[in-house]
């Protein structure tokens, strides 16, 4: 590397030679403040600055210094201009500057003319900022800081190839190459790893239905049927869905009855219900099309932050983020993050993390590459199968060894449990069924017959016979057979079950409506009737 000027006009040795004789040196004291605040990370050190940079008192004001266009390259931002924009700059990627010498003899601005060094105090940035990593600008700032620093502050520096002109060998494409390794410290993904996630995607991309035809309803209806769902379930679910409802207008018109039968063990019914009620919003706003803007589709129901970012960017090319739970665990592990990811503030930290390398001509297929790369690769429950990442080499949490420690998360609190009875009454007239009430959980939809609590076979019958006024003479003798016992768990709650099949003659009449039960056949209970799959096991 070359020796001498540090952000500094290349000097010829003859020039400096006649200055040394001639009694050119001034005694310098460094003119500019150091940059930090309380939220530093790194710590960049020159050596002392150069004459453009004293008249303009700001680092690195030579117009040839490469610095400026190196941190913006490697952090994919714009390159700062004015003074404002460059300290804003640094304030706000956590970057602290400052130079090694605090005052020292110079010729003009170069470094090699150096002499009579005092030494700045870097401990004022180390006490008040929590700096990871110093790095120094070139080779003069680090053997100064080896001399002057490294003992004092019982820190040690990386050393990272000058930015000044007088390194012009360097070129701008090799000093980016080595300066994006303070992404790391910075906990920000460096330039150039959106691309590589796209490189990866381009030969890993998962065939699924939706994908085959990317229309907005295409895309909306597939977001809303994979909440919470794997993609295995919901294929087949997506096929149906589309040769009964091809288009918003047939969604916005299906009977509640179909709708529910074609959601039926889905589960969260209310997406299919939001879906319909959407679809109508659209045929009296929108002329039946979904608007291809992230707000306006955010208003409607069932379409939330995640939502609206995957409909905009896949179906619609937009430059947004769909963060979901993969892109959450991907990202924590990418940038070690120690906050719990269910915060808000980390959530919000990852979008912008996304929004800054986001390849802005292919965004759709950069969110639903992480989507399989958190389905296939860096996999939950700490299984990631880091050999097979295209992002192995730039994840910090894979860096340190620590990736299984990640994403953080608090203890959720514990699922309340319920424990239940529930009877597939058949009749010779047809099979029981009882309506939900409108509201709390699977509000409104059909569900077999079931009570608090697990009876055992001799509870149950007393049950059926007194309570249920299933031992009127009409009735004729019961007979009841255990089916086991089933698990079926919500978000917030877990059923735990005892099921019986009851066989009797006929259902008193009073029954239908006291208990506001309804007989169906089988072949009605197949074809309109839509159970929950938290009876699946119970419908004999
Ligand atoms: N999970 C949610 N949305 C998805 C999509 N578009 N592709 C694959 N998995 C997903």
């Amino acid at each position: 590397m070359a020796r001498g000027h540090c952000d500094k006009e290349p000097a010829r040795r003859g020039d400096l030679n006649m200055a040394r004789k001639q009694g050119d040196y001034r005694r310098i004291d460094h003119p500019i403040p150091p940059l930090y605040d309380e939220n530093s990370k790194i710590l960049i050190l020159g050596s002392f600055p150069s004459v453009k940079s004293r008249e303009a008192a700001f680092f690195y004001g030579h117009p040839q210094n490469r610095f400026w266009a190196v941190l913006a390259a490697v952090l994919s931002q714009d390159v700062p201009g004015t003074i404002e924009e460059k300290s804003d700059f640094l304030h706000r990627n956590h970057i602290a500057v400052w130079d090694v010498i605090g005052s020292c003899d110079i010729i003009g601005s170069s470094d090699s003319s150096i002499k009579n060094v005092e030494p700045n105090d870097i401990s004022l940035i180390l006490d008040r900022a929590d700096i990871r990593q110093i790095y120094c600008n070139g080779a003069k700032s680090h053997e100064y800081f080896c001399r002057y620093q490294e003992k004092r502050s019982g820190r040690s520096a990386i050393r990272l190839p000058s930015t000044s002109p007088a390194n012009a060998a360097y070129s701008l494409e090799r000093l980016k190459d080595q300066w994006k390794q303070i992404c790391g410290p910075l906990q920000v993904a460096g330039a150039g790893t959106g691309q590589v996630l796209l490189d990866w995607y381009d030969y890993n991309a998962r065939i699924l239905p939706w994908r085959s035809r990317p229309t907005p309803y295409h895309i909306w209806v597939s977001e809303i049927m994979l909440q919470q769902t794997r993609v295995e379930a919901v294929k087949a679910y997506y096929e149906r869905w589309m040769e009964m409802l091809p288009d918003i207008g047939a969604l916005a018109s299906v009977p509640d009855q179909t709708l529910m039968k074609l959601w039926e063990g889905l589960g969260y019914y209310n997406r299919a219900r939001n879906l319909k009620r959407a679809a109508r919003i659209l045929v009296d706003k929108y002329g039946g099309e979904l608007p291809a803007d992230p707000a306006a589709l955010r208003e409607l129901p069932g379409i939330g932050e995640y939502t609206s970012g995957a409909i905009a960017s896949i179906a619609f090319g937009l430059p947004v983020p769909a963060l979901d739970g993969n892109g959450l665990r991907i990202f924590s592990r990418l940038l070690a993050l120690e906050e719990d990811i269910r915060k808000t503030g980390c959530r919000r930290k990852i979008t912008e993390e996304i929004e800054r390398i986001l390849p802005r001509d292919r965004a759709g297929d950069f969110n639903q590459a992480l989507m399989d790369l958190g389905s296939s690769v860096c996999l939950p429950n700490g299984q990631p199968l880091c050999d097979q990442c295209p992002w192995e080499a730039v994840c910090q949490a894979r860096r340190q060894g620590r990736q299984e420690e990640f994403p953080r998360k608090q203890e959720k609190k514990k699922r309340r449990i319920d424990h239940l009875t529930v009877f597939f009454i058949e009749t010779e007239k047809g099979i029981v069924l009882h309506k939900r009430p409108d509201q709390g959980l699977l509000s409104g939809l059909w569900e077999l017959p079931n009570i608090p609590g697990e009876l055992e076979p001799d509870r149950a019958q007393d049950w059926l016979v007194g309570q249920a006024g299933l031992g009127e003479d009409k009735a004729g003798d019961i007979s009841l057979h255990s089916l086991g016992e089933a698990k079926h768990i919500f978000t917030h709650v877990e059923w735990r079950m005892k099921g019986y099949h009851v066989r009797l003659k006929e259902l008193p009449e009073r029954l239908l409506q006291e208990k506001k039960w309804v007989l169906v056949t089988a072949q009605e209970l197949k074809n309109d009737y839509a159970v929950p799959s938290a009876f699946e096991k119970y419908k004999v």
